[in-house]
């Protein structure tokens, strides 16, 4: 096998799977591994499940997409459930958990536009990972994904993770202009960070107490990751915003951007997820749906 052709990106091991069943996988001399790695946190339910081997093979028969010129039955099922496991309001359908951030981020953007902010700012999480398109890069930090790619989008303000005194510090200096904190309830990519106990409590009353939106980034942590549905759920919060890709999926390409419908002085309240679908038009594919729905527990 040679990878000549592929642009070198994740400089990839010498070892490739052709086969997955459950927490195994097999290579191609037929060696078999367990898969402790399930894809970053994507094979939530294991390889090869029969339920989504059958979802999957019934739904390509039938139909793959359509577009969101026409309602998709199984999108506001799925939405119906998500959003009754979450306790939001509304769902809007990606194809990656890079383009639910930024139907977040655009949320955001929004919110201060409806405000009459000018120039909104974000904070976002010192060592924190959001995605790798400009916009999510620019939410994210550390060289070992921005390097390279300057001048990323601003309008954001990184704090230390688990530092209550630092927003504290970012509200003083740029109060006005703040209109959302985004964050991971736990941080997955910089090693599996977690914030001190009563944290993620505490911002949410911080964003109570100035209107700011509360994002959660649940793409690793969310769909059961932490014994929860949602990570936020062990602390007895609701998020303004929440997004979820990876487990959704289970290796289907697959985004969600949940949202209350009326977070605070946000108004009229329905243009919230009437314009995010306006302005960002996904693939809005059948059968991720379909297969995401039929096959989660719940
Ligand atoms: C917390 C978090 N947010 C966002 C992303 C980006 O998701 P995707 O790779 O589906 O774009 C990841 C991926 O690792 C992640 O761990």
């Amino acid at each position: 096998m040679t990878t000549a052709c592929l642009m070198t990106t994740y400089q990839p091991l010498a070892l490739s799977f052709i086969k997955g069943l459950g927490t195994r996988l097999w290579d191609q001399a037929g060696r078999e591994y367990l898969d402790a790695v399930a894809g970053v946190a994507v094979t939530n339910v294991g390889h090869s499940h029969p339920k989504i081997v059958s979802a999957i093979s019934e739904q390509a028969g039938l139909l793959l997409h359509t577009s969101n010129l026409y309602s998709i039955d199984w999108q506001q099922r799925l939405a119906e459930k998500l959003t009754r496991l979450s306790g939001m309001e509304r769902a809007f359908f990606n194809n990656s958990g890079a383009e639910a951030n930024e139907t977040a981020l655009k949320l955001a953007r929004l919110y201060g536009w409806h405000k009459g902010i000018e120039q909104p700012l974000v904070v976002v999480m010192e060592n924190a990972f959001h995605g790798r398109t400009l916009g999510t890069l620019s939410a994210s930090d550390g060289p070992a994904v921005r390097l390279g790619f300057n001048e990323l989008p601003g309008d954001f303000i990184k704090v230390p993770f688990g530092d209550l005194k630092a927003l504290d510090t970012v509200q003083q200096a740029h109060g006005p202009r703040i209109v959302a904190i985004l964050m991971e309830p736990i941080q997955g990519e910089s090693g599996v960070q977690r914030a001190p106990p009563g944290y993620l409590k505490a911002v949410r009353e911080l964003c109570n107490r100035r209107s700011w939106l509360l994002m959660l980034d649940e793409i690793q942590t969310g769909i059961g990751r932490t014994g929860q549905w949602f990570a936020f759920q062990h602390e007895g919060i609701v998020p303004d915003v929440m997004t979820l890709a990876k487990g959704l999926g289970n290796g289907v390409p697959i985004g969600a951007c949940l949202a209350r419908a009326e977070p605070r002085s946000y108004s009229p309240p329905a243009a919230m997820a009437a314009r995010s679908a306006v302005i960002h038009w996904p693939a809005g594919s059948v059968a991720p749906c379909w297969r995401s729905l039929k096959n989660k527990a719940c």
